[in-house]
């Protein structure tokens, strides 16, 4: 299972390249980006804020609930997010291997530490490490930078020894995110595409709703349950 930015639309979360998405009112280059942050943190810090305050509002919607539901249905259900609103976890997903990391956490630039805070709005921006004072950043991947080696490395290799992959709300333009889904297909797996859009992915597709996640999904879920409900009968 991959998702982006798409199955929080519903909850109200911008995407980054829809016709109201992040990307067509900022630059990312001036935002998400290493050099940006080095040249001006307080305003990459700004932004984030922002985000985090957007974000805090929001709730997960049925298409999350959907997944969290499917991690107790499913024995082997493994769910890998490019988002960073942590929305899965709050609808219940335990297990979310997330690919861009996470806009609640920040990292110590010095000491690579990872801490968790939830401050909406920051205390204080630039926030600083409390160990060794620091400039603390966001703990998410920006432009130009590399993934997370281990966590890469994992979600291939799910990827890759899945029956079924399902990408679920992304455009599917960055990569390796993009990678994903295309190795789960060249490996074997059925491949369910669910966006209201094509994508690239759409014509590797074995099945390709254009439909909303969370509409689609609490339906795809109704009629799981039904049959595995038959089946013991
Ligand atoms: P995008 O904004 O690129 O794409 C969102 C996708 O969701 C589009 O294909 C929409 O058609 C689709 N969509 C919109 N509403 C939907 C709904 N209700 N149900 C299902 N799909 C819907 O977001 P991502 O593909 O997640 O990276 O973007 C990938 C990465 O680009 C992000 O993780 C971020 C961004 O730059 C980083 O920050 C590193």
């Amino acid at each position: 299972m991959l998702t982006g930015a798409g199955i929080s639309a519903e909850s109200g979360i911008p995407t980054f390249r829809g016709e109201d998405g992040l990307w067509r009112k900022y630059r990312a280059e001036q935002l998400a980006t290493l050099s940006a942050f080095i040249q001006d943190p307080k305003l990459v810090w700004e932004w984030y804020d922002w985000r985090r305050g957007i974000i805090d509002t929001k709730e997960p919607n049925p298409g999350h609930e959907v997944l969290a539901g499917w991690e107790g249905f499913f024995p082997q259900f493994a769910l890998i997010t490019q988002n960073i609103d942590g929305l899965h976890q709050k609808a219940g997903s335990n297990n979310v291997t997330e690919l861009h990391g996470n806009i609640w956490k920040q990292r110590c630039i010095e000491e690579k530490t990872i801490s968790e805070y939830h401050d909406v709005p920051l205390k204080e921006i630039p926030p600083h490490c409390p160990e060794c004072g620091a400039l603390l950043r966001p703990h998410v991947v920006w432009f130009g930078e590399s993934l997370d080696g281990t966590i890469l490395q994992k979600s291939f290799m799910l990827s890759s020894t899945c029956d079924v992959m399902f990408a679920i709300g992304t455009s599917a333009v960055v990569q390796p995110a993009a990678s994903l889904p295309l190795s789960a297909a060249e490996a074997g797996a059925k491949f369910i595409e669910i966006n209201p859009d094509p994508t690239p992915l759409t014509s590797y597709a074995d099945f390709s709703f254009r439909a909303k996640s969370g509409e689609l999904l609490p339906l795809l879920d109704a009629e799981l349950r039904r049959r595995s409900e038959e089946k013991k009968e």
